[in-house]
């Protein structure tokens, strides 16, 4: 055994007990014949759904039928206060709010973590361990680190009673009523199969709250013009610290348990391992994914295996805690001052930190959007030197009150542009000025303008040089045509020389004129020309994608390469056409139907042919198509029913024959499906021939028409 990985639900839930051992063991129904076993059961069904829904994440009741449980529970104790007990699901809330928080004295001291920070640490800690213990065989459990607050929960036989904040360690603040309201709180434990119920076991772990739950949080306040909250621990810790924990039952908090405190009575345990399970048995939702492994490397494998899944976990973990598997050992090995030497978390790479706005400067992108960005006094986020953060939008820097000379903490995740979370107000001087988008172009002087409904603002002159470099940039990139030694500096120096106009120009470029620029000379030149050259048999999909279509990514790309087989297929096509390829919405086909339509777009592509490129697929590159309908175009219009519209287009691309969008004189044929219109009726007038679905069909088979119609010019 090398690693076990505590978890076979696929629920995220360490399946530590055979699944069956959570499931119910009857259902529920109120015919018991004292009024108190009625309340019981009562009680027990809807904490069993409770637990059902937030701990396992499998409802086995639908809302109403969770509901009437509600219903029935609350009116029978209505009619009898006195067998109300403080353990009652609807007592969740029901505790007076505190004025101020009491303090509570942990029986046991809430330790706190060392850190390492790499492998080389952790391989210290394990050393460590070893000349503690010498010849001792470890086995180790990792458990991700969530980014909460720590709480701890005495129950008293079975029934919480308290709960309290870490606080400094020794004393918390008295936080009962809140950690009543959280949900997947279990208010008694659960006794399912005779576990045997400790007089007193304090639970351990940490409230956090989800991202998804955040964010729909966070979007209630905003509605509600509150203050937002910067991230899910505040989030979390906000809520848990409510004076009226009815606000916190609103608030979508979770517990994830960890460990046991102190405790009297419990069935020994052995092990981190056996911890755990006894926690789930008690109902409660633990560290999800928590792994078991008897070799130090495979610790760090995993330390990294959650550092990859970071930002794709539902929640947000700064680390992971190592523990040492054998509660034996733990004794053995003991605390130095407040930390324990059996464990230690693995710090993840600080991803926020704070830093000065220098400046802010306008960007402009390929399609003249105008991006502002913070000049950051440069600051080491992870191991990677930042020194700018993308502002998005003047909406979003009036949003969060963004100023020159702000201090800020600036937050970089994976590899997404660094971000300014916040503004850190308490280090305002007053010298702070406040920022506003020019009215010009910061790279061509035109006027910018900001559509109405638009948050972000454009420079109006297409032929704006900041664009040209940014789509030059685009153009030449790896998804793209992939134009090797064509960097950014270089082609904005030949963009500022005016040696490069358009997209276009870059296959004409006048080579001689290279050879001789500062720092070039005929090697570097002749090497550029042949990654150029080498760079016009891309397939079809790079060259749409390079060519900048707003809105056009490299998938969307791909559609059309497959669909349309040619560019000058996707030029023919109609919108209807277009939005017919799946996955290309409305406005998104109208967008490429406009660009491709642009008379200065035409004239670049026409360039880029000119120059040799290869503008089709291999379907269709191989010399002029051959096939029974070689030469036509093709116009297809109404509804088919026998094929699809993509599956009628292909055929006739086989067959030979280019499709088109509209019809004109140069139209071979129209195939008109039902419901028909103009265009059929166009052709009509210029005297183009209509056929059917059926005649489609029997020319796609290559049969001969029934009428004698040909396609024959
Ligand atoms: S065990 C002595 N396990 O990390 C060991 N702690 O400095 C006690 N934390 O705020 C902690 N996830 O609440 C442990 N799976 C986990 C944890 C975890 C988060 C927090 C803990 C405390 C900090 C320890």
């Amino acid at each position: 055994m090398r690693t076990i990985v505590l978890k076979a639900s696929g629920k995220g839930l360490p399946a530590l007990v055979p699944s069956e051992d959570y499931s119910p063991t009857s259902d529920v129904t109120v015919t018991a014949p004292s009024l108190e076993r009625n309340l019981d059961a009562l009680r027990n069904a809807i904490e069993k759904h409770n637990y059902d829904y937030y701990i396992l994440d499998q409802p086995t009741a639908s809302d109403a039928e969770y509901d009437a449980l509600w219903h029935q529970l609350r009116e029978l104790e209505a009619a009898h206060p006195g067998l109300v007990t403080s353990e009652s699901p609807t007592q969740r809330v029901g505790i007076a709010p505190s004025s101020r928080f009491g303090q509570i004295t942990h029986s046991l001291p809430m330790l706190s973590l060392s850190n390492v920070f790499n492998e080389t640490g952790l391989e210290a800690w394990a050393a460590r361990l070893a000349r503690i213990l010498p010849g001792t065989r470890f086995t180790f459990i990792t458990e991700p680190k969530f980014d909460g607050l720590a709480v701890a929960l005495t129950y008293v036989d079975g029934v919480l009673r308290r709960g309290a904040t870490r606080g400094d360690g020794v004393t918390g603040e008295d936080i009962t009523a809140n950690l009543r309201a959280i949900k997947n709180v279990p208010l008694r434990l659960r006794r399912e199969h005779d576990i045997p119920i400790p007089s007193i076991v304090e639970v351990r772990g940490e409230v956090f709250m989800r991202r998804a739950d955040f964010a729909s949080l966070n979007g209630r306040i905003e509605q509600a013009g509150g203050r937002v909250f910067m991230n899910p621990r505040n989030a979390a810790a906000g809520s848990l610290r409510q004076l009226d924990p009815a606000i916190t039952a609103q608030r979508p908090v979770r517990l994830a348990a960890y460990g046991i405190g102190h405790t009297e009575g419990i069935d020994s345990l052995k092990s981190q391992f056996e911890v755990l399970a006894k926690l789930r048995a008690f109902g409660f939702e633990t560290s999800p994914d928590a792994a078991m492994h008897d070799e130090i490397d495979m610790v760090w494998s995993r330390c990294e295996w959650w550092l990859q899944r970071r930002d794709a976990l539902p929640f947000e973990i700064d680390g992971v805690v190592i523990k040492v598997n054998d509660l034996r050992h733990q004794e053995e090995l003991g605390l130095v001052s407040r930390e324990p030497r059996w464990a230690t978390a693995y710090k993840f790479p600080a991803i926020q930190q704070t830093s000065r706005i220098n400046d802010i400067v306008v960007n402009v992108g390929r399609t003249g959007a105008l991006t502002p960005l913070a000049i950051l006094e440069p600051v080491n986020i992870g191991g990677v030197v930042v020194s700018r953060a993308t502002l998005h939008n003047e909406d979003e820097i009036r949003r969060k009150d963004i100023r020159i000379g702000d201090t800020v903490i600036v937050q970089r995740a994976g590899d997404v542009i660094p971000q300014i979370v916040q503004v850190i107000e308490e280090r305002r001087t007053g010298e702070e000025r406040v920022f506003v988008m020019p009215e010009s172009c910061p790279a061509c002087g035109s006027p910018t303008h900001r559509a109405e409904g638009e948050a972000v603002r454009h420079c109006t002159n297409s032929a704006c040089p900041a664009q040209l470099k940014r789509h030059i940039h685009h153009f030449v990139s790896r998804g793209a045509m992939e134009i090797d030694g064509l960097g950014e500096k270089l082609s904005d120096r030949f963009v500022d020389l005016g040696m490069i106009r358009d997209i276009g120009d870059i296959y004409s470029l006048d080579w001689s004129s290279v050879a001789s620029l500062d720092g070039m000379g005929e090697l570097s030149a002749e090497n550029l020309r042949a990654s150029v050259e080498a760079s016009k048999v891309r397939p079809l999909h790079r060259l749409i994608f390079g060519l900048g279509i707003p809105f056009v990514g490299e998938r969307s790309s791909q559609r059309l390469a497959d669909r349309f087989h040619s560019l000058q297929n996707v030029i023919d096509a109609d919108v209807e056409m277009i939005e017919s390829v799946p996955g290309i919405g409305p406005v998104q086909a109208h967008g490429i139907w406009e660009f491709l339509h642009n008379p200065e777009n035409l004239a670049v592509i026409a360039k880029l042919r000119d120059s040799g490129l290869k503008m089709a697929d291999d379907s269709q590159s191989n010399g002029p198509a051959s096939g029974p309908l070689a030469g036509k175009t093709i116009v297809l219009t109404g509804r088919l029913s026998k094929l699809t519209r993509g599956e009628a287009e292909a055929a006739l691309r086989r067959s030979g024959a280019s499709v088109a969008g509209s019809v004109s004189r140069k139209t071979s044929a129209v195939f008109a499906g039902e419901d028909a219109g103009s265009k059929a009726e166009r052709a009509r007038e210029l005297g183009v021939p209509v056929f059917d679905e059926q005649e489609l069909l029997a020319i796609l088979d290559g049969s001969p028409l029934e009428n004698g119609k040909d396609l024959a010019e």
